[in-house]
């Protein structure tokens, strides 16, 4: 089973690949937060979220500490612009457990605060790239492979994502201009000013 957490949708068109690829179903972590009944395990559990300034969205720190259990095939698909930084290390700090495959994959750009808006150009080659990559992926999870840590994890990682993240988060992911509509998942992110804990 696959479990994602999408902002702008460049998660969730990974999970549904992915879940073809692996003949698995995949489910919103937003929904399951917010109370839909989590389902039970079987087989493996991936984890397909975006990078949000080189540490995991807190739901899905979240969610992994809450749910996640121990004697199962643990993988995680991070999405990001280039960079990850550290990121795997929360997810295996929450789930109190390595994780036995991980990866990133680069999609188009969706950060406006401190990243560059792209081309049609650079977007269309990220996602043609991203689609090879997506195949690979799933051939590694299909072959239950362990010990593969295949994560950009760009320049300084200790620093961007032990020092830098934090502040980052304390001081530019606000959720107070945003409002509701008829789509909402109610998964109450919006109106919790979310702290990373590290
Ligand atoms: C607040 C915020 C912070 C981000 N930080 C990073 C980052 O540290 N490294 C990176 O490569 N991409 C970063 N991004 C880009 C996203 O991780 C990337 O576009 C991702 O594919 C978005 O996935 P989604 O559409 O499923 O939300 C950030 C985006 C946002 C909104």
């Amino acid at each position: 089973m696959i479990f994602y957490f999408t902002g702008t949708g460049n998660s969730l068109y990974i999970a549904k690949r992915l879940g073809e690829l692996t003949k698995d179903k995949i489910f919103s972590i937003a929904e399951i937060m917010a109370g839909k009944p989590m389902p039970e395990y079987n087989g493996s559990v991936g984890l397909v979220f975006p990078t949000y300034a080189w540490v995991p969205p807190q739901m899905v720190l979240d969610f992994v500490a809450k749910y996640l259990v121990d004697d199962i095939y643990f993988y995680a698909v991070a999405s990001c612009a280039g960079s990850c930084g550290n990121l795997m290390q929360y997810i295996e700090k929450s789930a109190n457990r390595p994780l036995d495959a991980a990866f990133s994959v680069a999609m188009p750009n969706n950060d406006i605060i401190i990243g560059n808006v792209e081309s049609e150009e650079q977007i269309q080659e990220k996602l043609a790239n991203a689609t090879n990559r997506v195949e690979k992926i799933a051939q590694v999870i299909n072959e239950r492979k362990t010990g593969v840590y295949d994560v950009s994890v760009g320049s300084y990682p200790s620093f961007k994502s032990g020092f830098i993240a934090p502040i980052y988060h304390k001081y530019a992911s606000s959720t107070k201009p945003f409002y509701a509509q008829d789509t909402c998942t109610a998964c109450g992110q919006c109106t919790n000013f979310y702290s990373i804990t590290f």
